[in-house]
């Protein structure tokens, strides 16, 4: 089983994720938490230019090509082996969020997103995604108050700077992915508290 979760900044799904990884174990699940982009050691090398804010107005090319050898490094090594081998995948981000940053929100082509992601990850896609929606404002005021009390890392910071119709169109495009595969998505409102939001997340695994 590969579970993915979805969201703009500040929306939880870190600390959300690791709620559903010990809900999955406790019920004999074995699970693998990884994360995109950064789930490699060279996934990681990856993450730091994609997010280095001193790379602000990086060609959107050149962006996504990154995401997607990250991806091809991350698929290959982690989430198939792991798969193949009965584990349960929950991963925090994947191809949906190329599809809402790089094709809604920056611009680039979809089609050229699916071929690319046919034609070097077979197209392999999540059996459930969590998509944990929220408004822009309040994602972003919640990102930069973690950034600041040295609660995440402060030079990772180049999607945070982007500017706040950037996160709207990102949201927006969640949404649309979200109507589109309404079977694959779960969509939890990521306003509620931390609990309320576990609790609604464990109750659509259940
Ligand atoms: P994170 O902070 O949730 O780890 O995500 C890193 C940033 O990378 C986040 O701002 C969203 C962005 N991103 C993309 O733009 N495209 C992608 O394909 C992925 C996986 C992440």
């Amino acid at each position: 089983m590969f579970i993915t979760f979805e969201g703009i900044e500040g929306s939880g799904k870190t600390t959300q994720i690791r709620h559903a990884v010990e809900f999955l174990e406790k019920k004999g699940k074995k699970c693998i938490l990884t994360r995109e982009p950064g789930g490699t050691i060279t996934g990681r090398k990856i993450r730091s230019i994609l997010l280095d804010p001193e790379n602000n107005g990086m060609d959107p090319s050149t962006e996504l090509l990154l995401y997607m050898a990250d991806r091809a490094e991350h698929v290959n090594k982690i989430i198939n082996p792991a798969l193949s081998a009965g584990k349960t995948v929950l991963c925090d981000r994947y191809y949906d969020a190329t599809k809402a940053y790089q094709g809604f929100a920056r611009g680039v082509n979809m089609e050229l997103l699916d071929k690319l992601h046919k034609l070097i990850l077979q197209d392999l896609k999540p059996d459930i995604t969590i998509l944990l929606d929220l408004d822009p404002e309040i994602g972003l005021s919640r990102a930069w108050k973690q950034i600041n009390e040295g609660k995440r890392a402060g030079f990772e910071t180049r999607f945070e700077k982007e500017a706040l119709g950037f996160h709207g169109k990102v949201r927006k495009g969640y949404l649309e992915l979200a109507r589109i595969e309404a079977k694959r998505f779960i969509i939890v409102d990521a306003a509620k508290d931390e609990n309320q939001v576990k609790k609604d997340i464990i109750k659509a695994l259940s």
